[in-house]
């Protein structure tokens, strides 16, 4: 039998070393069995080692889950790392799978109680123990509660400085509570800590430049943009950059401001990635590039391979939604693009709460909030006439004291939809 600890069999360690290392690539970077040979034989091999040795059900579960996430299915490799976690609360992979499992499904709760179920577990002496604070304060923060999730996030900072999940959690709250001026200086206090992270350094710069976009800096913005979080994608190709530097483009659009020539740079990405269909959340966004760099048939490319892979049977579960919001969602940017705002409202008004099962954080999908808010304000139908002004409202009354959303108030008074 594989045992855990000393005097594992070889074999029995390097089933766990498929499972650890092929459910890196395929969770933490978005790429896919169907489209990556190599990932494919990975899983496979995995597979078939775990096959022809006596595993632990602990590494059973390990395999099935990250196979199970290779198919799509995130759902239930979310129930496998949880039946692993019932009893090995402190199995870290299985807490980080599910957590950012949990992110893509946009499954906010179970972010936060994933790890609240096994949270008393982690003592301090168990190695790890000051990050999974930090998870736990992202789950938190997502669902609410900042002051618990502040409280956490500086436990965990405290103890580890460099921690640039944590730094990233507080960056959240300070958006989320339209804190401009707080977000700017710790970002600022903290940068030499978190700069050089892998993951999330482009992703904290972009954090940084919300708050700048907040307070109508777009010039700022767009230096960060250009010194931080474009570079990154060039050199990583990573999703999560491509996402930041679509998101961080068009929303300074919305803004009024001139991108130039900047979509350009990001188009090669979204050309790559136009097929994959792995993450709805990032489909939106290569069509953010592919729109903006006015490249029809990259666009044209994305909503076709992306209407046939909600046609095709299977366990996808993102396949499964694109019908219902990814596609809508998709159309809408098309239209808001094509200068239709009315069939904008008419395609987001039913789908806005499902929106939030694309996965992506509240700060991150409050792009298609705003995409929403800027299309009704140019509605011209009567059938829309107040559309903006209660969105506006639920805005306001939500994070109040947010300058961009005073901008967009003072727009809609001179469009007389603030009466
Ligand atoms: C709203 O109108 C402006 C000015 O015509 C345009 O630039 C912008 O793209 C439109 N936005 C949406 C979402 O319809
Ligand atoms: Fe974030």
């Amino acid at each position: 039998m594989c045992t855990a600890g000393m005097g594992k069999p070889a074999q029995c360690i390097a089933v766990m070393g498929h499972a650890i290392a092929t459910g890196l690539v395929l969770i933490g970077t978005g790429s896919s069995v169907k489209l990556d040979k190599e990932l494919d034989l990975a899983v496979k091999t995995m597979v078939e080692i775990s096959r022809t040795q006596p595993l632990t059900r602990r590494e059973q579960l390990h395999v099935s889950a990250v196979e199970t996430f290779a198919n799509g299915n995130f759902p239930k490799a979310c129930e496998l790392w949880e039946q692993i976690l019932q009893d090995h609360p402190t199995d870290m992979l299985a807490l980080k799978f599910s957590h950012d499992a949990y992110f893509y499904l946009g499954y906010q709760e179970q972010m936060r109680d994933s790890v609240a179920r096994i949270y008393p577990f982690w003592t301090p002496d168990i190695p790890l123990s000051s990050y999974v604070k930090g998870i736990y304060s992202f789950g938190l923060m997502e669902t609410n509660f900042y002051d618990q999730a502040e409280k956490l996030a500086k436990e965990a900072l405290s103890i580890n400085p460099t921690d640039a999940w944590s730094v990233h959690t507080v960056a959240h709250i300070h958006e989320m509570k339209a804190e401009i001026k707080d977000g700017l200086e710790f970002m600022q206090h903290s940068e030499t800590l978190w700069k050089d992270s892998d993951m999330l350094a482009c992703h904290n710069y972009w954090h940084w430049a919300l708050y700048l976009i907040e307070k109508g800096e777009y010039e700022a913005a767009l230096t960060i943009y250009d010194t931080h979080i474009l570079p990154s994608l060039q050199a990583s190709g990573a999703m999560l950059d491509m996402v930041d530097s679509c998101s961080m483009l068009y929303r300074l659009q919305m803004e009024g401001v001139s991108v130039g020539q900047r979509w350009q740079d990001v188009l090669p990405v979204a050309r790559k990635h136009s097929r994959d269909h792995i993450l709805l959340f990032n489909d939106a966004h290569f069509l953010m590039a592919s729109l903006g760099a006015h490249d029809r048939q990259t666009t044209q490319e994305l909503l076709t391979t992306l209407r046939d892979a909600s046609e095709s049977p299977g366990e996808n579960c993102q396949h499964l939604l694109a019908r219902d919001v990814g596609l809508p969602l998709c159309q809408a940017l098309v239209e808001a693009e094509d200068g239709n705002p009315d069939r904008v409202l008419e395609l987001l008004l039913p789908i806005r709460y499902r929106i939030v099962q694309l996965g992506g954080s509240n700060a991150q999908r409050d792009v298609f909030n705003q995409l929403l808010i800027h299309a009704a304000l140019n509605c011209t139908s009567s059938v829309h006439k107040n559309v903006a002004r209660s969105l506006l409202m639920e805005r306001d009354a939500l994070k109040p004291n947010s300058p961009l959303t005073e901008r967009l108030i003072r727009k809609a008074a001179t469009v007389h939809l603030m009466q």
